[in-house]
């Protein structure tokens, strides 16, 4: 099982991205937040920052659109050469099309869920999607607390991508730390989103390396048994 650190910049030096960039070069992408002030009540920056960090960051972008209407505006992330393109279930108006032009042109399509939306309208559709991001916080700010209740909607998607036999990313953010991030492997998460774990440090890289570490010791639902 294969186990993603993906570190968020929203808690990083926003006057230094570059040097922040390569800070974090070890982790295996970068977690990009976009947010309107519409669908969450923060403003973070847009398309042309993320056209900057994608020429500069020495690993790829992973975008997370906290915004209304990403039928409208998600396909310019993907153009922009985002990896990964993840928009809200919440705000989409038809998720299966834009998944269908956001692999299109070449992007990893994601759908994201907040903590109170249920996973099971979506269950059918994961064939569509390369990465189901599970908020683990409601969506807006960083450094808020782990919610545990999103662990059971976790692992009813991970079953589900399971028993479908899906190559499905699942992914979780908001308040994942060296103590919580174990608790989401556990429960079926393989891609991991950290922003005050990583960034308020001195040494991201350790931060980075001790996260990896925390998740491999709670072995997957889903993990073969006898390894
Ligand atoms: C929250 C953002 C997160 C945020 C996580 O709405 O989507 O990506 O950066 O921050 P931490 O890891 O500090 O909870
Ligand atoms: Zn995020």
């Amino acid at each position: 099982m294969t186990t993603r650190i993906n570190p968020s910049i929203l808690a990083a030096d926003w006057a230094n991205l570059e040097h922040e960039l390569g800070r974090i070069a070890t982790a295996d992408l970068v977690h990009v937040d976009i947010m309107d002030n519409h669908f969450v009540p923060n403003l973070t920056f847009g398309l042309q920052m993320v056209e900057r960090l994608q020429q500069v960051s020495p690993i790829p972008l992973d975008v997370h659109l906290m915004i209304d209407d990403p039928d409208r505006w998600a396909p310019a992330y993907a153009e922009a050469g985002a990896f990964s393109v993840t928009f809200h279930a919440e705000a989409a108006g038809e998720p299966v099309s834009l998944a269908r032009r956001l692999r299109q042109i070449g992007a990893r399509a994601g759908i994201a869920l907040k903590p109170g939306t249920d996973a099971t309208p979506y269950l059918d559709l994961l064939p569509e999607f390369d990465q189901v991001l599970v908020m683990t916080v409601e969506p807006g700010f960083g450094g808020q607390s782990f919610i545990h209740e999103t662990m059971p909607k976790l692992a009813r998607v991970a079953d589900a991508v399971h028993d479908a036999g899906l190559d499905v990313w699942l992914q979780v953010d908001g308040g994942i730390t060296a103590d919580t991030i174990g608790i989401a492997a556990e429960a079926g998460a393989d891609t991991f989103v950290a922003g005050s774990a990583v960034f308020n440090g001195d040494v991201p890289a350790d931060r980075i390396a001790s996260l990896r570490a925390s998740a491999a010791a709670h072995p997957h639902r889903h993990a073969p048994r006898h390894r």
